[in-house]
């Protein structure tokens, strides 16, 4: 059995075998010179472009390009009419704002457990967090796994709540057969650096309502009711932002947009490959892909199985020897959040617009606590979890995830000799 790289073995993947993420090529290149060369920098023809490629392609009526997927999770929440000191249902481990945007309309957060299989919110659990100041839940298709959002749909209707798909890392993701982002009210997707469609930095709101529309464009720009490119009052109709986007950014946008379908194959088959290579394997616990359920593999994570491997020590110390051990080799794991949302300072210490706002309005908040315990499959994830983004993405192929696997191979073969202790500093 060859000598793990992080006692001084040979590492599994060379050098610069992985390569970054996203490829760029002539059609990256030529548009974003030709909107260089155009005179309309603030939101210009490709900016009003990409949002009408974006909606074709992701089958929504309507999308507005945002500056980020948190600017347009915000417009979600204004969209779906959520007002000062209502209440919003959020899975409770997720990226921060998912959770900050329901702050950021001066309305509160509850938190809802996940279920620790898909990692997404518990949706048995979401009917028992309902209270009388309920107007909309947050769901996020974490990682690229759609929620089931047939069963989330119809506790909405019948609580006649909205629905906010944060769609972030979900591009292309479908549950039976649909898209993330047509089956709620609205949705929101993320550009950002790591994410499916990358514009460094970006994001766009879908919805197929017109009013959710109109509503969601008086926040992005000003509190107007036009965009920059319909003739403009310049009159402030709402409480507005400037979640605008640039046409430089656009471009770009459009260009990796054309590639998407085939970025998409090119995970799935990565994801086929770990998936096959890395079935049974002692200790490690898989990422699910359900029935009905087309994961985009955004983020290949695991988690380890600590009883199954006997490890009776702290799990994040574990974890966090494993995972140092496949960077070791070369393998690019990291651990993706290491609190569970409930256990942030922000919603912890009641610490938005101080003053204690919106939980001190007028009672919104009374009986509202956020205590990290309560929330056990959550915390049980982040303590035993580790995933990977790029080693999935064009350009890199099967030979990679192929790699890949046999570096998680060689350290769980091995999981029982690490020193934990020294691997982490502690002696
Ligand atoms: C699940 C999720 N929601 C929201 C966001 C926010 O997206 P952005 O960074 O574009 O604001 C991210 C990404 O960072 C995310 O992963």
């Amino acid at each position: 059995m060859s000598k793990l790289a992080i006692d001084g073995g040979k590492r599994v993947i060379p050098e610069g075998m992985i390569r970054d993420w996203p490829p760029i090529d002539d059609t990256d290149k030529q548009m974003v010179l030709a909107s260089l060369d155009n005179p309309k920098h603030a939101f210009g023809p490709n900016s009003v472009e990409f949002q009408n490629e974006f909606a074709q392609w992701n089958g929504n009526k309507f999308a507005i390009f945002t500056n980020s997927g948190t600017a347009a999770l915000h417009m979600g929440i204004f969209a779906s009419g959520v007002g000062a000191g209502d209440h919003v249902l959020v899975t409770s481990y997720s990226w921060s704002s998912s959770a900050t945007c329901i702050l950021h309309h001066n309305a509160i957060p509850i938190f809802v457990d996940i279920d620790f299989d898909t990692i997404n919110i518990d949706v048995s659990k979401i009917e028992a967090a309902i209270t009388p100041r309920t107007k909309a839940i947050v769901v996020v298709h974490l990682h690229g796994l759609a929620v089931n959002m047939e069963k989330v749909m119809k506790i909405a209707k019948k609580h006649k709540l909205k629905v906010i798909e944060d769609a972030c890392q979900a591009h292309g993701a479908l549950f039976k057969g649909k898209k993330v982002g047509t089956m709620g009210d609205c949705g929101a997707f993320s550009f950002n650096q790591n994410k499916c469609l990358c514009t460094g930095e970006g994001g766009m709101f879908v919805t197929n309502d017109e009013e959710m529309f109109n509503k969601a464009k008086m926040l992005w720009s000003f509190g107007e009711t036009r965009t920059p490119v319909e003739s403009r009052d310049y009159h402030a109709y709402a409480l507005g932002w400037m979640y605008r986007c640039s046409d430089l950014v656009g471009a770009w946008g459009r260009a990796q947009l054309k590639k998407m379908d085939g970025y998409f194959k090119i995970q799935r088959e990565n994801g086929a490959v770990l998936n096959k290579k890395l079935k049974g394997v002692k200790g490690l616990i898989l990422p699910t892909e359900p029935t009905g359920h087309t994961h985009n593999w955004y983020n290949y994570t695991v988690r380890i199985d600590m009883d199954a491997i006997g490890w009776k020590g702290k799990p994040a110390e574990m974890r966090d020897a494993v995972r140092k051990a496949l960077n070791a080799e070369g393998v690019p794991v990291g651990v993706w959040q290491s609190f569970i949302l409930p256990d942030m300072t922000v919603f912890k210490a009641k610490n938005a617009y101080g003053r204690g706002c919106p939980w001190s309005c007028k009672g919104a908040g009374d009986g509202v606590e956020y205590k990290a315990e309560n929330y056990p499959n959550a915390l049980k994830h982040c303590y035993s979890h580790f995933g990977m983004t790029v080693p999935l993405r064009a350009p890199n192929r099967t030979d990679v995830a192929e790699k890949v696997a046999e570096g998680f191979l060689k350290v769980f073969e091995n999981i029982n000799k690490l020193d934990v202790e020294k691997i982490n500093g502690m002696k």
